[in-house]
């Protein structure tokens, strides 16, 4: 009799984003030839820059000659790539982290879930609440919890709120956790973490033996220089995280598909004798036994996003959603919404008009404007009469949707 994996059993209802696009889907069909306007999923819509094109057509021809085509590469990464990344990402902010230590791979997504497989299920596991889903759902998925409860929190994680009173950053828990999960900026809220800020999460993790998951999506949303793009910009953080990146939002890589997890070889985990092992192999072991690499073009194409045209290009897309993120706060908050981050990120996290329930208020925004934005409790309980906006989308939907949302009754 084959058995299935019951944890699956556990989890309530299907993946937000596929959820959105189903009621959405619906509504379309209902309602042909009205115009939706999605800001739901934060899904780039600018195209790719043209030296990543450039570089991206050169990847394919290489591909089409004996001499310079590609089979099986690397799993980790092309050493293009991983030194490129060493020295933009990382030595040009002060930052020494070994081009040895980068794991390209075919997004953060999967990363941010696929690293829970090389840490015991006996892990107790924090994270803030609302959060980007992935963190709780896989999870639950790999056996690290108990049912859900009616608070809608699941037994055996640890929650940490973030709400106006903290300003939508977590408190230290009061129970001690073995893995944290922290996303800056922050998906859903849009909410940055200073250095001190960080320090005080590094100096926690190193005084109770806990590993911090970064998630770091967005850094390249941070116009303020005095906030960290990366949690290793934090004195002893190398001993006690590892850090998620992604070129999805970053340059447009969302169908692409390209993305890279940093696991320094000073970071350590316990097995059940107290004694200590390096965490890098473990993620090399599994990462070379389950993932074949990403492919060759894409990862000449992610490169390009390094030469100095590249930058150029990809930070002027980069300050194009930017300016939305602006206009989507500004207009949103003269419409009389209480509206908090989009500042160095690209999501604008709205309080819903007169304590909506989140999906209510997406009901309202759907059928009586016809835009698309993600309800806030989709993101945790935490997130319950908030709504969340992405500012990844063209600048006259930007303010054609500004507009009907103004005209809402
Ligand atoms: C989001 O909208 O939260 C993100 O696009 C989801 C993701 O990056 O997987």
């Amino acid at each position: 009799m084959a058995l299935i994996n019951e944890n699956y059993l556990k989890l309530q209802a299907g993946y937000l984003f596929p959820e959105i696009g189903r009621r959405v889907r619906e509504f379309e069909a209902a309602n042909p030839g009205k115009k939706v306007i999605r800001m739901g999923i934060g899904d780039v819509t600018q195209p790719l820059v043209p030296e990543v094109i450039k570089a991206f057509h050169e990847g394919v021809d290489d591909m089409a000659s004996a001499e310079s085509f590609k089979g099986y590469g690397p799993e980790q990464g092309y050493d293009f790539l991983r030194d490129a990344i060493a020295l933009n990402d990382y030595k040009s902010r002060g930052v020494d982290i070994s081009a040895d230590d980068i794991f390209v791979s075919d997004g953060s997504k999967c990363d941010t879930g696929n690293i829970q497989e090389v840490f015991g299920a006996a892990n107790k596991i924090a994270i803030c609440d609302p959060v980007y889903p992935v963190y709780a759902d896989t999870t639950v998925m790999s056996g690290k919890t108990g049912t859900i409860q009616s608070n809608g929190y699941f037994e055996g994680i640890i929650y940490m709120p973030c709400n106006e009173a903290n300003g939508f950053i977590p408190e230290l828990p009061t129970e001690r956790p073995d893995l944290i999960f922290l996303c800056f900026p922050n998906n859903p809220t849009g909410t940055v973490a200073s250095k001190e800020e960080l320090t005080k999460w590094v100096e926690y993790a190193r005084a109770n033996k806990c590993i911090i998951l970064y998630d770091a999506a967005y850094e390249a949303f941070i116009v303020d220089d005095s906030i960290p793009h990366s949690i290793f910009e934090i004195e002893g953080a190398k001993e006690v995280a590892l850090e998620f990146r992604s070129f999805s939002k970053t340059a447009g890589f969302t169908g692409t598909r390209c993305a890279f997890t940093v696991i320094p070889k000073e970071l350590k985990a316990y097995d059940s004798h107290g004694v200590a092992h390096p965490v890098k192999p473990l993620w090399n072991r599994r990462h070379t036994t389950k993932f074949n690499g990403v492919s060759y073009p894409v990862q000449k194409a992610a490169a390009a996003i390094y030469t100095e045209e590249g930058k150029k290009q990809v930070k002027e897309v980069i300050n194009y959603y930017l300016e939305n993120a602006r206009i989507m706060r500004e207009s949103l908050t003269a419409t009389g919404f209480a509206v908090f981050g989009g500042v160095n990120a690209p999501y604008v996290w709205v309080k819903t008009p007169n304590n909506m329930k989140s999906w209510d208020f997406f009901d309202k925004l759907l059928f009586e404007a016809n835009v698309v934005g993600t309800p806030g409790s989709g993101f945790g309980p935490s997130g319950e009469g908030y709504f969340r906006f992405s500012a990844f989308a063209d600048r006259d939907n930007v303010l054609e949707a500004m507009e009907r949302i103004q005209n809402l009754k």
